[in-house]
């Protein structure tokens, strides 16, 4: 398993370019199942939630492979298979995306239903109920969900849940009524850029639906989709992501491929917190400069256009070094605060307060070995590693590689020192492990005169893990 080892301090400078979104590849490399013929999809982030969408669409019957010049090409060779195993599913919850296409081109789906998560419940119930109101019989059985139709038929249907709309349930709903007969009217959609980018897909591919980016979806089915290319929209929570590194690290950054007008609740919050921000849409970049004293600020994760819970993580990094109190609330997903005890190891301050965290910023954080819980966690760990005084380790950074392209290599472009190892004793220096990993240290001169593996391999056998196991079904 790698880790990170990251020594803090240094203010972040330079251009960089921000990578395809993966939330909108990973429904629109699905989508791509219900239609006939290739998808050639530009812009697919190399990521590991897409290396495993890979697999299960090549169990599906799709050929699938990256062109030289890294698109991904997506053949439907065989329309026979409607199983999505467990196997593959429980690797990642973005896998009930195939539910819908499957279901309408080939009138049976099988998929392993998927489980708990770190970040929250996340039932799939509203893509049911959206499925049974386009006709399908669905029911679980044995750990799958099992849906047949002959042909959907076009329904009105409310995708409003008890914490807003559901992403990969409009999604799925989507993809599934473009081939129903008749006319879908979808009430409550998620108006998130990444469904609008499914929705242009689709368009490209055939299909009929108006309404795209409001909650309000109207769909007129067709016969038939025929594939098409596309380019995926920039991955705006990765652009989030880069845009608080150089707040944080008081640096001065420019971000390249970026698509300005789905940030603005993420610009205007860097802005309160006393970030400033250049934007050029022309050029479709943005400029992030820090200096002086952060502001705190109160965050609140919400539905699109509202502040992303995928970037509420590292906003609260940002908001430990704020001068006075914050506080982050998460609408979405109001238990997705595993990485609030992981930064008070690098001495935050904050406390948990039913659904919301209250952080009282502190001048400094200290480097401490962390333990990434799910991928944004992954992401705001690294932020305070970046800013904190001296070195951390970060460990289970697998979250990570599921969802950021690269990040470790852009943070480096920017004069961020960031080293992947992996978790073994023989590549780990003594200097990593020695504060970090060892409960009973032993004196600084038996470590500082070379490393003791024998003992640290029986201390490290002994050590209690920090946080609970990882799991790996995570977003
Ligand atoms: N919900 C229900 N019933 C459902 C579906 C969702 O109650 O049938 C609830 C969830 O429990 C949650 C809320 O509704 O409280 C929103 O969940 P949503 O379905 O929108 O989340 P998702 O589609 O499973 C996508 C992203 C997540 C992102 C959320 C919210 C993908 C592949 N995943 O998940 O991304 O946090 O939308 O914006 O698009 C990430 O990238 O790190 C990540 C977790």
């Amino acid at each position: 398993m790698d880790l990170f080892v990251v020594r803090g301090g240094k203010p972040l400078k330079g251009r960089v370019t921000v990578s395809g979104s993966k939330n909108a590849a990973l429904p629109i490399m699905a989508a791509a199942l219900a239609a006939e013929g290739t998808s050639i999809i530009h812009g697919v982030p190399e990521l590991m939630d897409v290396a495993t969408l890979c697999e299960l669409l090549r169990t599906l019957g799709a050929v699938v492979h990256r062109l030289p010049d890294g698109a991904l090409s997506i053949t439907v060779a065989s329309e026979e298979p409607c199983v999505a195993h467990y196997d593959l599913v429980r690797r990642m919850r973005a896998s009930v995306c195939v539910l819908g296409p499957l279901l309408a081109r080939r009138g049976r789906v099988c998929l392993s239903l998927p489980g708990g998560c770190n970040i929250g419940d996340r039932p799939i119930d509203l893509h049911l109920k959206g499925l049974r109101a386009l006709g399908a019989q669905v029911h679980v059985e044995k750990g799958y969900v099992i849906a047949e139709c002959r042909r959907l038929v076009g329904s009105k249907i409310f995708l409003g849940g008890p914490f807003g709309s559901t992403v990969t349930g409009t999604c799925n709903i989507m993809s599934a009524a473009v081939l129903a007969e008749g006319i879908t009217e979808i009430e409550a959609a998620a108006c998130e850029p990444e469904v609008v980018d499914l929705g242009n897909f689709l368009i490209a591919l055939g299909a009929k639906i108006d309404g795209l980016g409001t909650p309000f979806l109207r769909i007129e089915g067709v016969e038939k989709l025929t594939g098409a290319e596309h380019r995926i929209i920039p991955d705006r929570i990765e652009a989030a992501t880069l845009m608080i590194a150089a707040a944080i690290t008081a640096g001065d950054v420019e971000l390249e491929n970026v698509r300005i007008d789905h940030l603005t609740a993420v610009i205007e919050k860097l802005q309160e917190i006393g970030v400033q921000i250049e934007r050029s849409i022309r050029s479709n970049s943005v400029t992030v400069k820090a200096g002086g004293s952060l502001n705190a600020a109160d965050c609140i994760a919400l539905p699109y256009p509202g502040l992303p819970t995928d970037v509420q993580a590292q906003f609260m990094t940002l908001l430990t070094l704020s001068q006075g109190m914050s506080v982050v609330t998460d609408k979405v997903f109001p238990d997705r605060f595993m990485h609030a005890a992981e930064l008070v190891r690098l001495g935050a301050h904050i406390r948990r307060e039913g659904p919301s965290a209250i952080i009282s910023g502190v001048p400094e954080l200290s480097g401490a070995c962390v333990m990434a819980s799910d991928l944004r966690a992954s992401a705001a760990l690294v932020l305070a590693g970046l800013a904190a005084k001296g070195e951390s380790v970060i460990r289970r950074i697998y979250h990570l590689d599921r969802g950021y392209e690269r990040l470790e290599d852009k943070l480096r472009q920017l004069g961020g020192d960031i080293q992947r190892l992996n978790d073994t004793a023989d590549q780990l220096t003594a200097a990593a492990i020695e504060p970090h990993y060892v409960s009973d240290v032993p004196t600084q001169e038996s470590w500082l005169t070379g490393p003791n593996w024998l003992t640290w391999k029986r201390t490290r056998a002994s050590l209690r893990p920090l946080a609970p196991e990882g799991r790996e079904d995570q977003e």
